[in-house]
Order: C-alpha cells, then structure tokens, then sequence
C-alpha cells in the first residue's frame, strides 16, 4: 500500500507557538532551560541519527538487540492490530517488530507519531513500500499532548523506544504514563524502552563522543533558534557538557557560554555571563523495580521485562489494567 498523508495534530503555527512558550520560559528562568524536542529540525533528526551509530552511545544498539530477540514474542504475546510508535523518528528497530508481526499475521496498521515532519515523511514512504499490505497512517505530533487522538478499536500495542521516556521530567513521565493509560483501554499494550543505571564512566561517554556529533547535535538548537524565531545566538560561543547527576540518577546536557553574552530573542534581550549553563536535555537511565513502580502507579502492568546481554538497556511490556 502507499503511504497516506501525513496527519496533521500539530502545525507550524502551533510548533511556532510552543516554542515562543517554551523560549519564554526556559531562557528567562533563574536557571536557564530549553526542552530536548527542539533539537529535532531536519538536521538535528540526521545528527541523532548519526549518534545512533557513534562506538559510543551504546542505547541503539543494546534495544535492537533485546528487540531481534524478542519481536516474534512480543507479536504473540500482544496480538496486536494495531501499532502506534511515538516518537518515531526513522522507524528504523520498529522494522524488527513489523517483521515479527508479519510472519505471524494480523497486524492492518502502523501508526508512527512524531514532531519532525521531514523524518515521517520519509519513514511513511519507505514502510509502506517495503510492508505491502500494512496500512501506514504517519500524524504529526507531540506525544506529551495528542495522545487522545489515537486510532481506536483492535487491539492496540504503543511503543516508545529508544530511551526517550527518559527525556521528561519524572512528574512528566509520572503524567504521561497516566494519559497514554487514559487514551487506551483495559488490555492494550505498552511497550517502552530504557535505558538502565550503570557506571556513569560507560553512560557518559555516550553523551560526549569523541568525534564530536553529540556536541552539534546540542548546539543544533541554538540554530534552530535563530532560524525560527530571528535570534542571534552565536552557537560557537557555546561549548557542549554533558554531566551525570548521581542522586536523580539521570544525564544532564548543557550549553555553557565561553563568554558573556546579550542576545535579542522575541521581545526578550537575554544575558548569559562567561560560564553560564542552559540545560537542554535531561536523559534518565532506570532501575527494573523503578520502572514497574512508575507504570503500576499509571494503571499498567509489567508482564515482561528484557535486557540485552550486558544488562545495559531494558524493554518493558505492559498491560493496561
Ligand atoms: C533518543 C531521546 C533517548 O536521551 O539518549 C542522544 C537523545 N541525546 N544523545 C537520549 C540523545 C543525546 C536520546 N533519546
């Protein structure tokens, strides 16, 4: 089948607005803040892509693993009609499950929601091209608000790979949970990708290859910035740090300004003092008992919980209640 057209749950007037709103907030804050999905421009979607395959960010390569293990079993565990990814992305580790879901039969559609355009319209396209036969319904969205226009009916399974659940915020996460449980009903499923605590000297390098992507990848919204909203960030006088945060047990990004800076931004003139920090990601790794918690505090049961062979990444498949 060929893919249908992009559904629209949030337009660029909308991301327009919600970043003027999360502009306002972050850099006029005591502590200056941005939210990570502005990293995700076209360019900043390659530049994630290209830290997938860095030696170093070992998230990828670990959840594929459990991932080929698993698809067949997580196909006939759940039955599922219908898939929904948020976050898509590329698509490129849901292949594994599509693949299961086709040699068991009974999968009609795949619905992948996610803020970038340009990385859907080129995942829509090439899936529907490569799965005959699955309907590729791509909306355009932002998962922390379109969650109550999900497709209804069938079984539905929800995936959220990669590790991004630990993006939000844990009252965010605690929100999330809550509302995807809300949009779904009593035997639906969630499956959901974290990454695991460990030693922080294996995690940090993750966050601060050597060859340097991680680093533009960061400073890529500050360009988004300037392009969007006419700012004049010098993203250059910007340097990358990434830091473990050992009691929230979480990584934290942060661009630090190399000298003082003024910079016109909306109505706002912003001022950044030489060393200043504005953090533009939190990623938190989890522990097993952690992640059960926080989903059976949703309304989810964890039924199965995999690990690839090093323990460094788990998947969790959940239950609605
Ligand atoms: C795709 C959002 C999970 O937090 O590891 C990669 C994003 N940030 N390198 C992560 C990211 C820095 C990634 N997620």
């Amino acid at each position: 089948m060929s893919a249908e057209p992009l559904e629209i749950h949030l337009d660029d007037q909308d991301i327009a607005e919600n970043l003027r709103r999360d502009v306002r907030v972050g850099l006029t804050a005591e502590r200056k803040w941005l939210p990570p999905k502005w990293f995700y421009d076209a360019r900043g979607s390659e530049l994630f892509d290209e830290i997938t395959r860095l030696p170093e960010y070992y998230p990828t390569r670990a959840e594929r693993a459990v991932l080929a293990g698993r698809a067949a079993e997580i196909a006939e565990l759940t039955g599922a009609k219908t898939l929904i990814e948020l976050g898509s992305g590329s698509s490129e580790k849901t292949r594994l499950l599509l693949d299961a879901f086709t040699r068991r039969g009974g999968l009609g559609t795949f619905v992948p929601l996610d803020v970038s355009v340009s990385a859907l319209r080129g995942s829509t396209v090439t899936l529907a091209a490569d799965y005959p036969g699955l309907r590729v319904r791509g909306i355009v969205g932002d998962f922390t608000r379109d969650l109550d226009r999900l497709p209804a009916g069938g079984r539905r399974l929800v995936i959220f790979l990669g590790g991004t659940i630990g993006n939000l915020l844990p009252t965010e996460r605690a929100e999330f949970l809550t509302r995807m449980r809300t949009a779904l009903e009593a035997g639906d499923w969630l499956l959901v990708g974290t990454d695991l605590v460990k030693d922080p000297a294996v995690i940090l390098p993750a966050y601060d290859d050597a060859a340097g992507v991680t680093a533009e990848f960061n400073r890529n919204v500050l360009r988004v910035l300037n392009r969007e909203l006419g700012a004049d960030l010098d993203p250059e006088a910007f340097s990358h740090v990434a830091l473990w945060d050992r009691d929230r047990e979480w990584i934290e990004m942060r661009l630090r300004a190399e000298r003082p800076m003024r910079v016109r931004i909306l109505d706002l003139v912003v001022s950044f003092t030489a060393g200043e920090e504005l953090r533009t990601e939190v990623s938190a790794k989890f522990r097993p008992e952690g992640i059960a918690a926080e989903l059976a505090a949703a309304g989810w049961h964890a039924e199965r919980f995999w690990t690839d062979p090093d323990d460094l990444f788990g998947v969790t498949l959940a239950r609605a209640d």
